[in-house]
């Protein structure tokens, strides 16, 4: 492609801040090619002056573009849940991004709190095909008698056949394009046994299709115990939208911190844009000191070049990224957002 349409959700705290960069680091390594942007002002501010989250009328004009970029939302000053779920969960679901994905690299530079001897095991290098569309996260549930000592509260996870079977297709796909060709279904089924069942069963029918991918089991409590002791056995892991959700962050703390994780929100069968965000929320305790490192919202740039077949501009992105990493100095303190973004752009040429 030669242009690029790009719908731009900044959002909450840090979101402008890292988007901002982001953008930059995006035109220096697209250059001929046509990058046009629409900014959605959608957030905490949006919501304050209308009390709007997310309106039909936005959701359509976002649907017009290629691909969304968003930075982070949620506020402190507007009741929790409000924005999470009205507005990014409701991008994720209206979109159809059942593929979310997460890719965790420890790459040369980073920090990680890993223990030398675990690092001496080798790289570290894994993706997390974390499922988007189902799971907890679709609201099925309630309250009832609310703050009385006899309160009930229920959040249903919902996993449909349908649902976990595209998700898990799609992840031996991504374990079998890769060397190693290694699934690991992470869930509860010890205990979740209506879920954790269908998923094992549609991993073993899904299993037939790719006969040259090693797969393998965890709970997910277990699974916690093995990124830190050994995150080498992870190659490409599925599991739910909530165990996804929470593995992830403890995915990108042990490879370099929830600065450098990037993700996207993948619609594989591109009925509606896919949207390419940070794993990092708001941080509302940093928002506005120029602090923040923008590097996550750069590599998820780099996930939505590729995923726009601007695979080119996508090496570029990740090639400045990891080389102004490696020159990082680890005793030094940490750069802030502008620093890291002039040392990626110094590498783009721009
Ligand atoms: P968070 O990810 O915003 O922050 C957790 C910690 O990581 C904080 O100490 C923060 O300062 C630090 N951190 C995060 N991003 C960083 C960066 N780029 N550079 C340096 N440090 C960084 O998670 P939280 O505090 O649990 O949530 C804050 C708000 O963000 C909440 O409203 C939450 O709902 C929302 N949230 C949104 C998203 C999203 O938009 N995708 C993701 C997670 C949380
Ligand atoms: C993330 C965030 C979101 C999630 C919240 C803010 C809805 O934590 O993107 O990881 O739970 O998916
Ligand atoms: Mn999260």
């Amino acid at each position: 492609p030669t242009s690029l349409d790009l719908a731009v959700v900044a959002g909450d705290g840090i979101g402008p801040e890292v988007v901002g960069a982001a953008l930059e680091v995006l035109r220096a390594a697209a250059e001929g090619v046509e990058v046009r942007t629409t900014d959605h002002d959608l957030g905490a501010a949006r919501w304050h002056r209308t009390g709007e989250t997310l309106t039909d009328e936005d959701l359509a004009s976002i649907r017009r573009h290629d691909a969304v970029l968003l930075g982070a939302v949620g506020d402190p000053g507007v009741p929790s849940g409000v924005l999470e779920r009205g507005l990014l969960l409701r991008l994720r679901f209206e979109l159809d991004h059942y593929v979310n994905l997460r890719p965790s690299v420890l790459l040369p530079g980073a920090t990680s709190p890993l223990s030398p001897a675990v690092l001496d095991r080798g790289p570290v290098d894994f993706v997390v095909v974390r499922e988007g569309t189902e799971g907890p996260y679709v609201g099925n549930g309630g309250a009832l008698r609310v703050g009385t000592p006899h309160e009930i509260a229920t959040e249903v996870s919902v996993n449909t056949a349908f649902g976990v079977e595209r998700v898990v297709r799609d992840a031996f796909a991504r374990a079998a394009a890769r060397p190693r060709q290694k699934l690991t279904l992470v869930h509860k089924h010890n205990v979740l046994v209506h879920a954790g069942h269908l998923w094992r069963r549609t991993v073993e029918a899904v299993q037939q299709e790719f006969p040259d991918v090693t797969v393998d089991y965890l709970h997910v409590d277990a699974a916690t115990i093995f990124l830190v002791t050994d995150p080498q056995r992870f190659d490409v892991v599925v599991t739910d939208n909530l165990f996804g959700d929470i593995l992830t962050d403890l995915a990108a703390a042990v490879t370099g911190g929830i600065g450098l994780a990037a993700s996207g929100n993948v619609n594989p069968d591109r009925t509606a844009p896919s949207m390419f965000e940070p794993v990092h929320g708001s941080a509302p305790d940093i928002a506005g000191q120029g602090v923040a490192d923008p590097t996550a919202t750069f590599l998820s740039v780099a996930l939505l070049l590729e995923h726009v077949g601007l695979g080119e501009a996508a090496g570029r992105v990740q090639t400045a990224v990891v080389g102004a990493l490696a020159d990082r100095d680890p005793a030094a303190a940490r750069p802030g957002t502008r620093a890291v973004t002039d040392a990626v752009l110094a590498r783009l040429g721009a």
